[in-house]
C-alpha cells in the first residue's frame, strides 16, 4: 500500500530537479499526479515514462489564466485534486546594485505569485471539497540572508508568511498547508556551475552532514505532509537541509568537521 494511495496532486516546476523526484516519489506512493511546467519537452518525457498515472500540462504559475487551465486539466484527466506542491521557482544571481525593478519583480511573479495563485486557485477547490494538503516549497534562503539572491531571499522569505497566513485560513475548512525548506540540493539551480557531486561537497564544509542534498531526499519531505500520515500538521515548516541552518562551526572549538577530539 502507497502512502499517497488515491491521491490527485499537482507538483509545479515538475519537469526537473526536485520536482521530478517529487512527481516520480508521488507516483511510487500510488498518487496520480500532474506535472505541471513551463518545460513542455522535459515534462512530457517524464510523463511518458510514469505511465497512466501521470500527466502533463504546461502552467505558467506565475500567470492566473494558466492556473485555471491547469487546474481543469488536473480534475478532467485525474479526478478532484487533494494535493498541491509549489514547487516551480527561478533564481536570478546578481548584486543588489544590478536589479532593476522588472528583474527583481520577476522572480517575486514566479516565486511568491506563483505560489500565492496556486493556494488561490487550487486551494478554493481544496476548501470547496473541505479536504486537502498542500506544499509549498521555501528555502533555507528564506531563513537568512544571502549574497547575489536578494530576489530570491525575498521571495523566500515571504513564502514562509504566505504558508502560515494560509494555514489560519485553510486549516478550519479541513485543507492543511506546510512548507518545506531545502537547503542545498543537486539540481539545475543549486548546481549552477555544473560541478560534480564530490566538487560541490568540498562546498559544504559548514553542513553537518557535509554534502548536498539530493532531490529524491526532499521530495521524502513532501510525499510525508502530503500524506495522512501528517493529518495533524498544518503550517509548519520542515527543514530538510542536512542541519545546515543549524548553527556554525566554531574553527577554535572541537568536534568541527576534522578535528579528532571528539573521537574522530
Ligand atoms: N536546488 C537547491 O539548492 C534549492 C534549495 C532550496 C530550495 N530550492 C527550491 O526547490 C524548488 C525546486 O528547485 P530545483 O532546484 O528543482 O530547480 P530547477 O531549476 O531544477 O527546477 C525548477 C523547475 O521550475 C520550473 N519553472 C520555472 N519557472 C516556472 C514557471 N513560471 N511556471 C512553471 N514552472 C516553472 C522550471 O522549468 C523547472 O522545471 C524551488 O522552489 C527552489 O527554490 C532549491
Amino acid at each position: 500500500m502507497g502512502r499517497l494511495d488515491g491521491k490527485v496532486a499537482i507538483v509545479t516546476g515538475a519537469a526537473r530537479g526536485m520536482g521530478e523526484a517529487t512527481a516520480r516519489a508521488f507516483v511510487a506512493e500510488g498518487a496520480r499526479v500532474l506535472v505541471a511546467d513551463v518545460l513542455e519537452e522535459e515534462g512530457c518525457a517524464l510523463t511518458a515514462e510514469l505511465g497512466e498515472a501521470a500527466r502533463f500540462c504546461r502552467l505558467d504559475v506565475s500567470s492566473e489564466e494558466s492556473w485555471a487551465a491547469a487546474l481543469a486539466a488536473a480534475e478532467s484527466a485525474l479526478g478532484p485534486v487533494n494535493v498541491l506542491v509549489n514547487n516551480a521557482a527561478i533564481n536570478d544571481f546578481r548584486s543588489l546594485l544590478d536589479y532593476d525593478k522588472q528583474s527583481f519583480q520577476r522572480v517575486l511573479d514566479v516565486n511568491l505569485l506563483g505560489t500565492m495563485l496556486g493556494l488561490r486557485y487550487v486551494g478554493e477547490a481544496m476548501v470547496r471539497r473541505r479536504s486537502g494538503a498542500i506544499v509549498n516549497i521555501g528555502s533555507v534562503d528564506g531563513t537568512r540572508g544571502a549574497n547575489g539572491y536578494s530576489a530570491y531571499v525575498t521571495s523566500k522569505w515571504a513564502v514562509r508568511g504566505l504558508t502560515r497566513a494560509a494555514a489560519m485560513e485553510f486549516g478550519p475548512r479541513g485543507v492543511r498547508v506546510n512548507a518545506v525548506l531545502p537547503g542545498g540540493v543537486y539540481t539545475a539551480m543549486g548546481n549552477p556551475n555544473g560541478l560534480s557531486v564530490e566538487q560541490i561537497n568540498r562546498g559544504y564544509t559548514n553542513v553537518p552532514l557535509q554534502r548536498v542534498g539530493m532531490p529524491g531526499e526532499i521530495a521524502q519531505a513532501s510525499v510525508f505532509l502530503a500524506s495522512d500520515q501528517a493529518s495533524y500538521i498544518c503550517g509548519t515548516e520542515l527543514v530538510v537541509d542536512g542541519g545546515w541552518i543549524t548553527g556554525i562551526y566554531h574553527p577554535h572549538f572541537p568536534g568541527a568537521p576534522g578535528d579528532q577530539g571528539y573521537g574522530g
